[in-house]
């Protein structure tokens, strides 16, 4: 936990993250869209629906209030909470509450059988992988039994098919209008800093190595494309994601969870490689 803070809370990540946008991971609108789809469908015609966001991302938050439902916030780190908070569309809303806390230990803090929906947004991937079990039981006791979890995830298959160099990757981000964080992703996973970024062990992706392709980078994107790669590059130095292959986290996160959607957006260059998944609760696991 208090490495979790000491990673998300550097002011000057905190800054770029609370810009949202192109230069951050903030989900774009037409990712939005695809998460409210999910989310209609969960809710149904409930009435007085609760839902969980995993980490403090407006979009969500906002998505979820908009729906009427109160929506409780997780998020370890005060300072993004708040400066994510005062770019909300519905902040001041009384359905929209949060709580300084871990993931890990939602358990202590929140209301078994409570939620109806939970979502995150890139946020199992911040999980040490060897958690995730500990992480997707306490989600599903904390869901009612019929339950979703909405989450957009980064899946990577190590070994890169083929290795390609930082300039050929810009290259083809520019052919194909692709996004920065798209790029981003590829500078990491079809590179040659694959091989000491990613931890197959661990499932760690260390993405610091992103200084290091800077240079050729930076002669090739346009003004505004290097202002959004910078600002990423000041949240991505500090980062760690915990990444698998979507066979494999299909694998652990369906014994908890059935799967019901996978979305990718043809239109958006990065969606293969962070699908948007729709999960009901499958058996309920209760803590003792
Ligand atoms: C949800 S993730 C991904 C962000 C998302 N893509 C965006 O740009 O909004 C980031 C948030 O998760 C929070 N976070 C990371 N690990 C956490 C944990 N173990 N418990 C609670 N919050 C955590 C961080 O403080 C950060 O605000």
């Amino acid at each position: 936990m208090i490495k979790v803070r000491k990673t998300w809370s550097d002011s000057e990540s905190v800054k770029s993250r609370a810009k949202r946008g192109e230069g951050t991971s903030a989900p774009f609108s037409e990712e939005i869209k695809v998460y409210e789809k999910f989310f209609k469908i969960a809710i149904g015609n409930k009435k007085n629906t609760k839902s969980l966001v995993l980490g403090a991302t407006p979009e969500l938050r906002d998505l979820a209030i908009k729906h009427g439902s109160e929506t409780i916030t997780v998020d370890s780190s005060p300072k993004i909470l708040s400066s994510l908070t005062n770019v909300m569309r519905y902040k001041n809303n009384k359905k929209n509450k949060s709580i300084i806390g871990d993931w890990l230990e939602m358990d202590k803090f929140l209301e078994p059988n409570s939620f109806d929906v939970i979502m995150g947004d890139i946020s199992i991937n911040n999980i040490p992988f060897k958690k995730w079990n500990n992480l997707f039981i306490i989600m599903n006791n904390l869901l009612k039994k019929d339950g979703y979890f909405i989450t957009r995830q980064m899946i990577y298959d190590y070994p890169p098919k083929k290795i390609k160099s930082c300039e050929q990757l810009v290259k083809e981000h520019k052919k194909r209008k692709g996004t920065i964080l798209g790029l981003l992703f590829e500078l990491g996973y079809d590179t040659k800093y694959a091989r000491s970024a990613y931890n197959q062990k661990t499932k760690a992706f260390n993405w610091s190595f992103f200084g290091e392709c800077g240079e050729p980078v930076k002669k090739m994107l346009n003004k505004s494309e290097w202002i959004n790669f910078v600002n990423f590059l000041e949240h991505a130095k500090y980062m760690t994601s915990f990444i698998i292959s979507e066979k494999d986290f299909k694998k652990i996160i369906e014994k908890y969870f059935s799967l019901k959607k996978i979305a990718v957006l043809k239109k958006i260059h990065h969606s293969h490689m962070a699908p948007i998944y729709f999960f009901k609760v499958r058996t309920k696991f209760y803590l003792l």
